[in-house]
């Protein structure tokens, strides 16, 4: 079963135009080292090819101005380790978990929302240009999204593997950024805008205004680690292991951060761990919960942190105009509510949750794209 169902499905449904599921297979990072000609530059420039790029823990999302988004998809590549050549990426790499000869290996290339290994995400990027029309000619401008927590390490890595995958000019905007442009925040006007970006593998909280950020907190987790909690739960009180994507079902169908699905249970199927043989349990919403209680008192006392943090003038925009929770946890049941109790402020979740970053980045791209406009009729 897919791990990213809940998700993909919805996120899938949300793209204007599904995307393709064969991709092109062979991407010699090498060639992308290749400067563009003196004599071709002008034509390269009238390819130019803008594309917005969130790449998360768990999903990667690719958009361009004029096509939207055109990549929702699982951050997995499978490549052919004999010959370095990209096999499948997305959810085209999930299918291939535990089905792959010995040479054909699934990488998940990023964590906590940095990438742990550079090469791959620089392939995975590559592919993606691929999909979004990138050619080799093309002068593509890209605008990444890039955790605020990210050291500078982590950002130098991320513009390198996108100028090594072909990238000509690469701007990384901070994903809470990204977020409060998405959702159509004032981010420019001299007024407190919040934020929460619960992910996969980071959690952000920001006040943003007059362009940048103000105070922000952040904790390298998410959703992620609320379901290796669940799986120990399930190794330690059940004695069996399932599948991570039984893991994640078991996560949206059960979880409450109010416990308020107390009483409700799903049986699926597991190995025994002793005995390794298949076998049938039933799952309580309480395992569940309990289970992801330490990652969400951990990420509501971020949030408290950031509001704390902020300067009173800002905390009054904050409490008269509330706070919106983007990122996939976003639509773990009651955290809303969780949020808005701890911290006294109005909450709401954005629709989509999971594509507010993206949308932001694209906005980016639609601003940027106008402005080269300027330049270039400035430019005679
Ligand atoms: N209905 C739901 N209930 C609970 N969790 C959910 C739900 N839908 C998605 N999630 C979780 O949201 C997470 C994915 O969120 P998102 O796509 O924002 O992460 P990401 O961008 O890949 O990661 P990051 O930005 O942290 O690197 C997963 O852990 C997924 O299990
Ligand atoms: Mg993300």
């Amino acid at each position: 079963m897919d791990p990213g169902t809940a998700l993909s499905r919805r996120s899938r449904a949300a793209a204007p135009a599904p995307p393709p599921r064969s991709i092109p297979t062979s991407h010699p990072v090498q060639a992308s080292y290749e400067r563009p000609l003196a004599g071709i530059a002008l034509t390269s420039l009238l390819m130019a090819v803008d594309v917005a790029l969130d790449i998360g823990t768990s999903h990667t999302r690719l958009a361009t101005s004029q096509r939207g988004v055109l990549f929702d998809e699982p951050t997995m590549v499978a490549i052919d380790t004999n010959t370095g050549v990209v096999v499948e990426v997305g959810h085209g790499a999930l299918d291939l978990v535990g089905r792959t000869s010995r040479h054909v290996i699934v990488f998940r290339p990023f964590n906590q929302g940095a990438t742990v290994d550079f090469d791959v995400t620089s392939r995975l990027i590559a592919s993606l240009f691929d999909r979004a029309g990138v050619s080799k000619m093309s002068r593509a401008r890209v605008v990444m999204s890039v955790p605020s927590l990210a050291t500078a390490i982590e950002r130098r890595a991320l513009r390198q593997a996108a100028i090594q995958a072909g990238a000509r000019e690469v701007s990384l905007v901070e994903a809470p950024l990204a977020a409060a442009i998405g959702l159509g925040l004032p981010v420019q006007d001299p007024v407190g805008s919040a934020v929460a970006l619960l992910g996969a593998g980071a959690s952000e909280a920001a006040v943003i205004s007059l362009g940048g950020i103000v105070t922000g907190a952040t904790r390298r987790l998410g959703g992620n680690d609320v379901d290796a909690a669940i799986a120990t739960s399930l190794r330690l009180h059940l004695g069996v292991v399932v599948a991570p994507s039984v893991v994640e079902m078991l996560k949206c169908t059960l979880g409450s951060a109010l416990g308020r699905t107390a009483g409700l249970s799903e049986v699926v199927l597991a190995r025994s761990v002793d005995r390794g043989e298949l076998v049938e349990v039933e799952v309580s919403a309480e395992l569940v919960n309990s289970a992801a209680y330490d990652v969400l008192n951990s990420t509501v006392r971020m949030i408290q942190e950031c509001l704390s943090d902020t300067p009173p003038d800002l905390s009054q925009d904050v409490s008269a105009r509330g706070m919106t929770l983007v990122g996939g946890q976003a639509n773990l049941r009651d955290v809303d509510e969780l949020v808005a109790t701890a911290t006294g402020v109005e909450v709401n979740v954005a629709n989509q949750a999971d594509l507010v970053v993206i949308q932001g980045l694209q906005a980016c791209l639609e601003e940027m794209a106008s402005l080269h406009a300027l330049f270039r009729s400035a430019d005679r």
